[in-house]
């Protein structure tokens, strides 16, 4: 499986977790829309993967519509990339079985996640297993079963995710260790967090400190929580140093080049008050975010330009995995792998066909 050859697939789930913020913008979707420029892209929201730990299907729903309307009113094209739902390409789930079975239980057992959970346990005197969920336990393997039916090449993930991409990689090695090159060996392309988005208190921006910036949040919200921001208490006439100020950290990253160096400039001559600098930076998400807002409420308002949009990309999705699972199931030596991808194609044929969606993407991409 050479993938040197051609361009590298990119791929990466996005766990549907409520309303996301400035942060995740800078550090996660900006990333992967830039890279879905260059490169073929399969986009999913991970759903599956959200149920070990939601308990309310109205609320896993929810997060899932919205984390698609939040990508979509941020520009991701879905000409350009395959958009779709995990839970409704049933061919990973089907892969993820057939990988429990080459993949050592031991590797599972390696897992950050699962270990911290028997760590608390141990420390709280219960059975190293009390209220963990076989869920948890596997979510590496449908973790890699997300990643090697699409045959990607490159998962852009943040650091904490970088161990899950390498049991990928592990369990693609031990597949076509017992069954031949079957399976694409998938790299991390691990995105460093924008390393200077402090949140509200200066600490990282993270929605645990209760100290983020929603990205579509109400004006009056996003207003209520700059003012928020932790200032020292020079004076407005006083000269400030840009570079240990919060208010400008978040500035930079929002604003054009030329305003960011106006106000760079303002801080180091004195004059600019900290409460005025607030005011600007509000105008700059607004200017920035504004329109996307807007994008976001009207996706929401009536979700069948959503569904219409990831029933297109499931469709080019679970060709892509019919045509894995085949090369798999016949690999392994379970039955039905022919026949049931030309079903998949007879159905392709019918509904104009996701294939003829895919090549097209590809071509319109030049790619
Ligand atoms: N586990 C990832 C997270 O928590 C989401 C995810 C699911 C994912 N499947 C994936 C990421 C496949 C990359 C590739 O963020």
């Amino acid at each position: 499986m050479a993938s040197s050859q051609h361009n590298p697939i990119v791929l990466t789930g996005i766990k549907p977790t409520g309303q996301p913020h400035l942060g995740n913008y800078l550090g996660s979707i900006r990333p992967a829309l830039e890279l879905a420029e260059r490169h073929p892209a399969y986009y999913f929201v991970a759903d599956g993967h959200a149920l070990t730990t939601v308990r309310d299907p109205a609320r896993l729903a929810r997060h899932s519509d919205e984390v698609a309307a939040t990508w979509l009113a941020l520009g991701l094209d879905p000409e350009r990339v395959v958009f779709y739902r995990q839970s409704a390409v049933p061919e990973i789930f089907e892969l993820m079985w057939i990988l429990a079975c080459t993949t050592a239980k031991g590797l599972l057992n390696r897992a950050h996640a699962y270990k911290a959970a028997v760590a608390l346990n141990q420390a709280a005197d219960r059975d190293d297993d009390a209220d963990v969920q076989v869920g948890l336990y596997t979510y590496p393997l449908l973790m890699a079963a997300d990643i090697l039916a699409m045959g990607a090449d490159l998962v852009p993930v943040g650091r904490d995710q970088q161990q899950h991409v390498e049991m990928a990689r592990d369990m693609a090695l031990g597949f076509n260790r017992a069954f031949g090159q079957v399976l694409k060996l998938p790299v991390a392309l691990i995105q460093s967090e924008v390393p200077t988005l402090p949140g509200l208190d200066g600490r990282k921006m993270s929605k645990s400190y209760d100290n983020e910036i929603p990205l579509f949040g109400p004006p009056e919200e996003i207003r209520r929580r700059v003012m928020r921001i932790v200032t020292d208490s020079r004076s407005p006439e006083e000269p400030k140093d840009p570079e240990t100020c919060h208010i400008f950290a978040l500035y930079r990253q929002v604003a054009p080049g030329a305003a960011v160096a106006g106000m760079r400039q303002r801080y180091q001559q004195g004059g600019l008050g900290y409460r005025e600098a607030k005011e600007t930076l509000i105008a700059a998400l607004e200017g920035r975010f504004g329109q996307a807002r807007t994008r976001f409420a009207a996706l929401m308002a009536d979700t069948s330009q959503l569904a219409a949009v990831l029933a297109q990309g499931t469709a080019a999705a679970r060709y892509q995995a019919a045509q894995t699972l085949a090369r798999v199931r016949r690999a392994v030596g379970l039955a039905r792998a022919e026949a049931q991808l030309s079903t998949m194609m007879a159905e392709n044929a019918v509904a104009g066909g996701p294939a003829a969606f895919a090549s097209a993407a590809r071509s319109r991409r030049g790619l």
